[in-house]
């Protein structure tokens, strides 16, 4: 491998899947694969990428496939999506009322998208630092920006990703002293058809439903142009920087 290779985890976002389409198409087509359910990657189109399925996601499992990642070669990694994230499920829904919070909800969006993002972090940053230039993508939301937020709700989906953010920004300040060659990116992809926003999208306006191609082809023109400086970067589909 060159040093051109991309993991992605929490592959089996729709997201996640269509930039393993444009990347597994492109001069640079070595991919890894993580995610809970690999099925999508298992067609001709990615025999050759390194598909590694996981049980979970908590400490131990994400060390495990990181042992894995040191084994394949991680210095040949350049870029790193990690693409979790929860907003609704059969047992729960973004809050509109203080009322509608609840302990448990928030602890599975919280484990989800914020601890999940973390650990992984936290395992593949001694992989990663090296001479080579690496840049890692959290995907979060702009429903995160604590000084954006004009609408209020939503409030274990908001505080998960400015938790995130914050996490986004310490771990920033820590690698600029460690493994300068990292670059962090919170990513805002828009709203994007998938699982994730379908009961919501009836109030989307017009032509701001994205495709997962359109954020795809986007996020990685975002990657490409985007500098190592030493800093977290909060930024949106079209590479416009967010208030934190
Ligand atoms: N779609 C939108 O409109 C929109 C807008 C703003 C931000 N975002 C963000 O974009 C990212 C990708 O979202 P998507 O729309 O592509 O969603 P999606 O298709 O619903 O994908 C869900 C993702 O979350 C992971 N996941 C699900 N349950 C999990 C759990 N309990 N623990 C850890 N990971 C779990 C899945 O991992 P597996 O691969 O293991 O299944 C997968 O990576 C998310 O961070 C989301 O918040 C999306």
């Amino acid at each position: 491998m060159t040093n051109k290779a991309t993991l992605i985890v929490g592959a089996n976002s729709d997201i996640a899947k269509a930039l393993a389409l444009k990347i597994i198409n492109s001069e640079y087509p070595q991919l890894i694969i993580v995610s809970r359910d690999i099925t999508f990657y298992q067609q001709a189109l990615f025999s050759q990428a390194i598909l590694i399925e996981t049980a979970s996601y908590n400490d131990e499992d994400i060390g495990k496939v990181a042992d894995t990642i040191k084994q394949i070669g991680a210095r040949d990694i350049s870029r790193v999506f990690i693409c979790h994230g929860v907003l609704h499920s059969k047992s729960y829904q973004p809050e509109k009322r203080l009322e509608d919070f609840s302990a448990e909800a928030f602890i599975k969006v919280i484990n989800a998208n914020t601890i999940t993002p973390m650990l992984w972090l936290k395992h593949l940053t001694p992989l990663l630092a090296s001479q080579h230039r690496c840049k890692i993508i959290i995907f979060t939301a702009r429903v995160g920006s604590i000084s954006d937020n004009k609408l209020g709700g939503w409030y274990s989906y908001r505080s998960s990703k400015a938790a995130m953010n914050m996490l986004i920004k310490s771990a920033a300040v820590e690698l600029a002293r460690r493994a300068k060659n990292i670059k962090l990116i919170s990513f805002h992809p828009g709203t994007t058809d998938t699982p994730l926003s379908k009961p919501f999208q009836a109030n989307v306006p017009q032509g701001k439903l994205f495709t997962c191609e359109f954020v795809a082809k986007q996020l990685l023109t975002i990657v490409e142009d985007t500098v190592i400086d030493g800093e977290a970067s909060f930024l949106d589909w079209q590479g416009k920087d967010i208030p934190w």
